[in-house]
C-alpha cells in the first residue's frame, strides 16, 4: 500500500462507515484509485461454471450495490465482480446508522436491508458495462413484496442480457424472513422460477445460489440436493453471520450480519461440508473473512473454485486485491500446482 493509500484509509477510519463507503465509491468514480488491470497468469486463469476468469479473486456483493463503479472496479485486479443486490423496485433500506466498523476484530456489522436504486436504474448502468470484464448481479427481493420468490426472477428477466452470471441471495439476515426461503420446498419453487426466467434469456447465463453460514448440517444437505435437482450452476458460501462469538469491539452487539475476519473459520467449514456433500459436481465460491493470499488459498484447498472478498478491503484498501492474486500464484507454485483447478479441495479434510 502506498503512503497516500495509507493516509486515505486512516482518514476513512475516523469518519462514519457509510459516509466513508460513499467516499470510496466517489474516489473510484473520479479515477483516484489505482488500476492495475486484472491480475493474471497461466496458473491463475480458471473457469467457473463455464466462465473464463483471469484469476479466481472476485469482489463480493454489497460493495457496488448500484452498479455505479463497475468500470474502475474491473480494472482493480479482480477476476470477477458481483454488483447489487438489486430488487425490482428501488427501496431505501433500514434507517441509519446501519453499518458498523469492528476494527479490533477486523470485521463489520451491517443491516442495510437491500437499499438500492432498483432494477430499472441498475439495469441501465449494466447495459453500459465494460465487455472485457466478468460481471454478475446479486438478485434480491423487495421488503414489502407480495411475491418475494418471484422478485428474483423479475430482476433476472430485466437485467439478464447484460450479465455474465446472477446470484440468488436468500441469505441476507437483514430482510425479515428472507432466510426462510432457504428451506427445501420454498427454495425449490423459487429456483425453478429463476431457472425458467433464465431459460427465456436470449443468452442463458449461469445462476448461482448464495447461502448463509448459520445452517445446520441437515439444512446444508437439503441445499445441496435442491441445487443438484434445480440445476443451479454454483453455490456461494457464505453470506454474513448472526453469530457474535469471540468479538472484542464495542459495536459487537449491533443487530445485523457480521463479516470479516471472525467469519473466516465458520464460512470455510460450511464450504468444506458443501464440497463433501456435492463431491465436485457443483462449483463452489468461497467467501467470508478472506484478508490474505493464504486465506484465499485455504478456501480453494477447502473446496472453492473461486473466492470473493469484501470487508478486508475496508482495512487494507484495493491494493489487497492484487496482493491476494499474486500471492495465490506464488502459493500454487510452492505446492507444485500447475493451476487453480488442480488445488481445489486438496485439503478439504482439514476443515471437516
Ligand atoms: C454485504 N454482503 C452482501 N451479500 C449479498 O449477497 N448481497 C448484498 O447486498 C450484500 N450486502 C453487503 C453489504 C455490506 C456492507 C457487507 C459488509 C456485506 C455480504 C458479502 O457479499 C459477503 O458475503 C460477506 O461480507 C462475507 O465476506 P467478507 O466481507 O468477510 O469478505
Amino acid at each position: 500500500m502506498s503512503l497516500i493509500e495509507r493516509l486515505g484509509l486512516a482518514f476513512m477510519h475516523r469518519i462514519d462507515p457509510e459516509t466513508a463507503h460513499g467516499l470510496a465509491v466517489r474516489a473510484l468514480q473520479s479515477g483516484l484509485t489505482r488500476k492495475p488491470g486484472p491480475v493474471t497468469s497461466e496458473r491463475l486463469r480458471c473457469t467457473l461454471a463455464g466462465i473464463d476468469l483471469p484469476n479466481p479473486v472476485g469482489l463480493a456483493a454489497g460493495f457496488d450495490k448500484n452498479a455505479t463503479v463497475i468500470a474502475p472496479l474491473s480494472q482493480s485486479g479482480f477476476g470477477f465482480i458481483e454488483v447489487g443486490a438489486a430488487t425490482p423496485r428501488p427501496q431505501p433500506g433500514n434507517p441509519k446508522p446501519r453499518l458498523f466498523r469492528l476494527s479490533e476484530d477486523r470485521a463489520a456489522i451491517n443491516r442495510f436491508g437491500f437499499n438500492n436504486d432498483g432494477m430499472e436504474a441498475i439495469g441501465a448502468r449494466l447495459a453500459g458495462r465494460p465487455k472485457d470484464a466478468v460481471i454478475g448481479l446479486n438478485l434480491g427481493a423487495n421488503k414489502d413484496s407480495a411475491d418475494r420468490a418471484g422478485d428474483f426472477a423479475t430482476v433476472l428477466r430485466h437485467c439478464g442480457a447484460h450479465l455474465d452470471f446472477a446470484t440468488v441471495n436468500v441469505s441476507s439476515p437483514n430482510t425479515e424472513k428472507l432466510r426462510d426461503l432457504q428451506g427445501k420446498a420454498a427454495l425449490t419453487a423459487l429456483l425453478n422460477g429463476v431457472m425458467e426466467a433464465r431459460a427465456e434469456l436470449s443468452r442463458p447465463i449461469p445462476v448461482f445460489l448464495k447461502i448463509a453460514p448459520d445452517l445446520e448440517t441437515n439444512e446444508l444437505q437439503d441445499i445441496a440436493e435442491v441445487a443438484r435437482d434445480t440445476g443451479i450452476d454454483a453455490i456461494i458460501a457464505t453470506n454474513t453471520t448472526l453469530s457474535r462469538e469471540g468479538l472484542k469491539s464495542a459495536h459487537a452487539g449491533e443487530t445485523g450480519g457480521l463479516s470479516g475476519a471472525p467469519l473466516f473459520e465458520k464460512s470455510t467449514r460450511v464450504l468444506a461440508q458443501l464440497s463433501q456433500m456435492t463431491d465436485g459436481t457443483i462449483p463452489l465460491i468461497g467467501v467470508g473473512g478472506i484478508g490474505s493470499a493464504e486465506q484465499a488459498y485455504a478456501k480453494i484447498c477447502a473446496g472453492a473454485s473461486a473466492v470473493q472478498v469484501y470487508t478486508a478491503l475496508v482495512y487494507h484498501g484495493l491494493a489487497l486485491v492484487g496482493e491476494i492474486a499474486t500471492g495465490l500464484d506464488r502459493l500454487l507454485a510452492r505446492d507444485g500446482f500447475a493451476n487453480v483447478a488442480d488445488s481445489v479441495g486438496s485439503k478439504r479434510n482439514d476443515w471437516l
